[in-house]
């Protein structure tokens, strides 16, 4: 499966989730990419914005057909989360990490994040789009979003957007073809934990119910996080239910 073997490549978009599910929903074939150098209306999880000023930072999304169940859709956004890391490590040489289980991280700051979305019937993936957005170029950033950055900001360099997508999706498509055979993340696993800041440290988990303070043990092979609450048990944290949150800061 080729990943970015055709792109639409736009000015200005809503935004490129919205754009890749209207192509999906017209027939777009597998690996299909949207990248836009502005979006008017990006999109971040729990129904938050995305600034996405044009030209300052990287807004791309592709368009899968897994042939899965609904339940392990999850697991692709680990997956295009180390693909992202992994790119912008060895394109920008810095500590780039990940925020289990979306947020890219650069000196303790969000630079980056993975917005995974899709639509099932009961036991099959009509389509998943997984949005990716990265700071890039950006100067500066509203007193509302103390914790973003980007890498202008953090290592005063430009970088070049076709590079970091080209990497992307080269190292996406290699762990994508790899997820569908295996079904779990466990080949990557040892690379996500070295770049992973949320192991081994006190976290708060805030999900729709209740918050709680935790300690992150362990990632398994299936992403799932497993932390130990205060009163010592174990209990598995599923991407998509939650937030996770430093106690000492954001990440
Ligand atoms: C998050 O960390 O909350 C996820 C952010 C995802 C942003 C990207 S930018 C490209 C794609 N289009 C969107 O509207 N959102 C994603």
């Amino acid at each position: 499966m080729k990943i970015g073997h055709i792109k639409k490549v736009l000015e200005t978009v809503d935004s490129t989730n919205e754009l890749a599910k209207r192509w999906a929903k017209e027939g777009a074939e597998e690996g299909s990419v949207v990248i836009a150098l502005e979006q008017t209306k990006g999109r971040g999880r729990s129904g938050k914005t995305w600034q996405s000023p044009n030209g300052e930072g990287l807004w791309m999304s592709i368009v899968l057909r897994p042939k899965l169940s609904p339940t392990y859709i999850p697991q692709l956004t680990l997956i295009a989360g180390q693909a992202v890391c992994e790119a912008l490590r060895s394109i920008t040489n810095s500590e780039v990490q990940i925020k289990w289980p979306n947020d890219i991280i650069l000196n303790n700051k969000k630079i980056g994040g993975i917005l995974c979305e899709m639509q099932c019937r009961a036991e099959s993936v009509n389509y998943a789009i997984i949005g990716i957005g990265i700071n890039v170029g950006m100067t500066h950033f509203p007193d509302t979003l103390p914790h973003a950055s980007s890498f202008f900001i953090e290592n005063n360099t430009n970088y070049n957007h076709e590079y970091i997508i080209e990497s992307i999706c080269q190292l996406f498509e290699l762990y994508y073809n790899s997820f569908q055979k295996i079904k779990n993340i466990s080949f990557i696993k040892e690379k996500y934990v070295d770049n992973c800041i949320t192991l081994n440290k006190k976290v708060k988990i805030i999900n729709n119910e209740k918050t709680y303070e935790a300690y992150v043990e362990d990632i398994s092979d299936e992403g799932v996080l497993i932390v130990r609450n205060e009163v010592g048990e174990l209990i598995e944290v599923f991407a998509g239910d939650v937030s996770v949150r430093g106690l000492y800061g954001y990440v």
